[in-house]
């Protein structure tokens, strides 16, 4: 059974970059502000959304495109707060809204596209199942941002550690996966399955973002390297290289501070590279990735399944 092509997809997301667009074309502040920044990005979360939401009974791209749209808002949304939390100074290849215009300004433009994603939502009929899962999702990502700053200069457990990325990480991916289901109107079953999927892949994508933080490249990742330790947030791979390195006392030291320099990042990125930190990471997304693709339904559209199966493997493979 193949329903959807790559044609289709192609012309969906041509579709939704003019969508975003206009998202933000009410107000002319608003647009110049927001424009650089939705210009960016991967485009992950209405990608999965659109490919689920093809996944079995067609559903028109008129009715799936205000919701995948929705969703890439209140992604950046969180990411324009997240910015803020972490005084990001680089996102997507441009100034962060903070650097830019300000705290201030910036906690506005983040409250203006939640509230655009929920208007596009209201206004397109998806009906009550559609609007509650989304307002768990952004409870969820608020949960998993607080948790996260409450804890900042701590080292967490791995049950910690992974508490905070299903929160603020994986819970999205799986919704985007949720709705595409339910759009398509699957069986309950298959619907997990999809948002099973879902998180394990946001599982292993943060884990791959915590190690690009250290060892990306700032022009291919857009953002700038080693914000996550600068700023007190100790990921997977310190958290392993604590565990087990000679050096851990050294980057105990580094951690202690108030203050951490580049230098200090620096010191620190050698520290995890003399342990198996990268690998034991890798080890651990490719295992998520590999649950990933065991949880995908045998019954959806052969080339929506491809599709899914390519974005796990982009996921462990990906510098940006
Ligand atoms: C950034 O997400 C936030 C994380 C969950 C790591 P993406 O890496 O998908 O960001 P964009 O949309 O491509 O900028
Ligand atoms: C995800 O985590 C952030 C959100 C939930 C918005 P990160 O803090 O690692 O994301 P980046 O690295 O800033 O993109
Ligand atoms: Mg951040
Ligand atoms: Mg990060």
């Amino acid at each position: 059974m193949n329903l959807i092509t790559a044609t289709d997809l192609t012309n969906d997301l041509r579709k939704l970059e003019i969508d975003i667009e206009k998202s933000v074309s009410e107000d002319e502040f608003i647009q110049e502000i927001c424009t650089p920044l939705l210009r960016g990005g991967k485009r992950l979360r209405p990608i999965l959304f659109l490919l689920c939401a093809r996944s079995k009974n067609f559903c028109s791209p008129e009715k799936a495109l205000p919701l995948a749209t929705a969703l890439e808002l209140i992604h950046t949304a969180s990411l324009v707060h997240d910015d803020i939390l972490d005084s990001a100074k680089k996102r997507r290849g441009v100034e962060t809204l903070n650097s830019k215009y300000g705290a201030q300004i910036a906690v506005l433009v983040g409250d203006y596209l939640f509230a655009k994603a929920f208007q596009l939502v209201a206004e397109n009929d998806y009906g009550n199942e559609v609007s509650l899962i989304l307002s768990k999702l952004v409870k969820k990502l608020c949960i998993g941002e607080i948790m996260q700053d409450r804890k900042l200069f701590v080292v967490p457990t791995l049950s910690e550690y992974y508490r905070q990325i299903d929160l603020k990480t994986a819970f999205f991916l799986s919704t985007c996966c949720r709705l595409g289901g339910i759009v398509a109107q699957l069986e309950k079953s298959d619907v997990e399955n999809l948002a099973n999927y879902g998180t394990s892949l946001g599982l292993a994508f943060q884990i791959v973002d915590d190690l690009l933080d250290f060892f990306g490249e700032e022009n291919i990742t857009g953002k700038a390297l080693g914000g996550d330790l600068k700023g007190g947030v100790i990921t997977l791979p310190v958290i392993r290289a604590l565990r087990i390195g000679k050096n851990s006392d050294t980057l105990k030291k580094i951690l202690a501070q108030d203050k951490i320099s580049n230098a200090e990042v620096l010191t620190a990125i050698k520290i995890i590279r003399e342990t198996d930190a990268v690998e034991y990471c890798k080890n651990r997304a490719a295992s998520h990735i590999y649950c990933a693709r065991l949880d995908l339904p045998n019954d959806i559209d052969k080339s929506v399944k491809n599709s899914l199966e390519k974005i796990a493997d982009f996921v462990i493979n990906r510098n940006w």
